[in-house]
């Protein structure tokens, strides 16, 4: 996720791009950067701090050149290439004199950098962004101009983005456009703006106009005018703007767990881009660990804490059941201090949304030392884990303010299964067609989610029936028992009430003697192999007055019969049904923390990211 701003018409741009990229910081923040036409020259500044990157900027600016055309501004959550002042936007063409802001992955990139640089290009970047700015240079080269350049590169490129272009042979006009990422227009007077988000530009204009997918924009001083990409004239739709500024960051939504509970279809889709070479296998491009270290690997451990824990024993049953390599599953501060036995042929993987949560970087040291090969799955590039990590599997869910997880566990649930078909691919255990009917599934993820997201009205009503409840158990086996840890793990961390995620068939071991009228039972009852063992265990508690809500498929009656209250979600493959099951379980949790007056961004006594023991 980055931020992109553009702004014409305004001789004094810079303080509205310097204003605006502090406002998309949210989006991004690892570095930043501005381009300006001034005099018939292109000026550019870059700056990759990692976490002051804006203000850096604003430094690196104090000496610019005076009276600015077109102007555009970035700033960056780093995808592709580390983030560096290199790698940080905008980018330029051989000539210098063009420069693309872009959010967004493309999907071809390799191909297409590959053949740019076969016809002489100099590329000076390692992002997917930079072959944008070259393949313009070369319609450009054929006597098209910046918008019609711009229109004929978006034909050859696969993927998301919203991009803005400039060039200084063309000093006031912005070519912008976008697919399946965010942008919005702003007029005002003779002023034309462009950004990734309503909040950049409140303090400046409130007509505002939305760009859909795969259309562009050209903005010039007081205009702008949108067309197809296949060039067809179309009528923006204006946006009518009721927010004030803290509720537009929020993106109108209450709070930042909403929004990101949002955003969680985009953060699957994005963390699944780009993952295929050109026949189909899967390429992890940004792993740095190939078949060569991979093939005689005879053990996985899987280490991490609070959600990503949870991630990581839903990828225990996909790594079994598809790789058949023995997979262990353990808690960041229990597996530094006992002694695993590790060998080099152990992958050890470390999940992290954070990347800095001290007891998974200490684990990796200790997995390390003991000579395993380790892998990183983290949301953000470069941090310390990363670094240390021989190898690194990204989510690309985007910065995450809430501090209880919600969209980052959905993509690393998305990326340690991706590890696992990869393994299952050098392994030889699953065949090309068997690894491309479960990606097929996957493709599908972000429209069930949406769905599953769309029904909230419907957990709400049940949510409000159990405000009285203080004793909640989550029930589940097969990958329904971690789907249950994270179904209590959000209830207690949001809503305070006392919640028992447990492992079904171990209920008559012990917990059951709990259950009594008034005790809550939630079972994860989506449909997996065990599903009949799970039912079985339900019509136990439900007989000794538990009050039983069950998240079931879409039209399993069966399931419905033996339940007071029903969270229907769309059906999967059993091994992707966490991805969408979980939805309801964070709508539960978020209804009955705000029904009991909590704050649902910043729980009591928690903190986003733990670097203490
Ligand atoms: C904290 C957060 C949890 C998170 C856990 C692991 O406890 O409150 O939401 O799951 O840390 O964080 P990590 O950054 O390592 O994924």
């Amino acid at each position: 996720m980055c931020g992109i701003i553009g702004v014409t018409g305004e001789p004094d741009a810079l303080p509205v791009i310097l204003g605006a990229l502090h406002q998309l910081e949210y989006r991004g923040y690892d570095s930043a950067g501005v381009a300006l036409v001034v005099d018939g020259s292109l000026w550019r500044a870059r700056a990759a701090d990692g976490t002051h990157s804006v203000a850096d900027l604003a430094t690196l600016t104090a000496e610019a050149p005076s009276g600015h055309s077109a102007a555009i501004g970035h700033t960056r959550w780093a995808t592709h290439g580390h983030p560096t002042p290199e790698n940080a936007h905008p980018h330029t063409d051989c000539t210098g004199r063009l420069a693309i802001i872009h959010n967004g992955i493309l999907e071809n990139h390799a191909a297409l950098r590959s053949e740019l640089l076969s016809q002489g290009h100099i590329m000076t970047s390692a992002t997917d962004t930079e072959v944008m700015a070259h393949l313009i240079e070369s319609h450009l080269s054929q006597g098209r101009d910046l918008t019609e350049a711009t229109r004929e590169t978006l034909r050859a490129v696969r993927g998301a983005f919203s991009i803005a272009v400039i060039h200084a042979d063309e000093p006031d006009t912005i070519v912008a456009a976008r697919r399946s990422t965010p942008l919005v227009l702003g007029l005002e007077g003779n002023v034309a703006f462009l950004a990734s988000d309503v909040p950049a530009l409140l303090g400046h204009t409130r007509q505002l106009f939305a760009l859909a997918d795969d259309e562009l924009a050209v903005l010039t001083p007081g205009a702008i005018a949108v067309t197809t990409l296949a060039g067809e004239p179309v009528t923006p739709d204006q946006l009518s703007i009721t927010w004030d500024l803290e509720a537009a960051q929020k993106d109108g939504y209450e709070d930042f767990m909403s929004k990101e509970m949002h955003e969680q279809p985009q953060a699957v889709a994005n963390t699944l881009l780009d993952r295929r070479g050109p026949s189909g296998e899967l390429v992890l491009d940004e792993m740095r660990l190939g078949p060569k270290d991979l093939a005689h690997i005879d053990k996985v451990f899987i280490v991490a804490c609070g959600s990503s824990y949870h991630s990581a024993l839903v990828a225990k049953y996909a790594i079994e059941q598809w790789v058949k390599l023995p997979t262990e599953v353990d808690i960041a501060s229990e597996f530094r201090y006992r002694d695993p036995v590790l060998t080099e042929r152990t992958l050890c993987v470390g999940v992290s949304q954070s990347g800095e949560t001290l007891d998974t970087s200490e684990a990796m040291r200790e997995a390390s030392r003991l000579g395993a090969k380790v892998l990183v799955v983290s949301n953000v590039v470069d941090s310390s884990m990363a670094r240390a990590a021989d190898g690194v599997l990204y989510t690309r869910a985007g910065p995450e303010v809430g501090v209880a997880s919600t969209k980052c566990h959905l993509a690393q649930i998305v990326a340690l299964e991706i590890l696992g078909l990869t393994l299952a691919q050098i392994h030889g255990t699953l065949s090309p067609s068997e690894i491309a009917e479960v990606l097929n599934g996957m493709d599908e993820l972000p429209s069930l989610i949406t769905t599953a997201l769309s029904r909230a009205a419907d957990v709400d009503d049940v949510a409000s029936k159990l405000t009285d409840a203080r004793d909640f158990f989550f029930l589940g086996r097969h990958v329904g028992f971690p789907m249950a840890l994270e179904g209590a793990l959000k209830l207690k961390e949001l809503a305070y009430l006392r919640a028992e995620g447990y492992p079904a068939g171990e209920l008559k071991h012990g917990p059951i003697a709990l259950i009594e009228p008034g005790t809550v039972v939630v079972g994860i009852a989506t449909r997996n192999k065990l599903s009949e063992k799970l039912l079985s265990n339900i019509a136990e508690v439900h007989s000794r007055g538990a009050t039983v809500v069950l998240v079931a498929d879409d039209g399993d009656e069966e399931v419905a019969a033996v339940a007071d209250h029903v969270l229907w979600v769309p059906k999967t493959n059993p091994l992707l049904s966490p991805v969408v099951g979980v939805i309801p379980l964070q709508q539960l949790a978020y209804r009955l923390a705000t029904l009991h007056g909590h704050d649902v961004d910043r729980p009591r006594n928690l903190a986003k990211t733990v670097t203490v023991e």
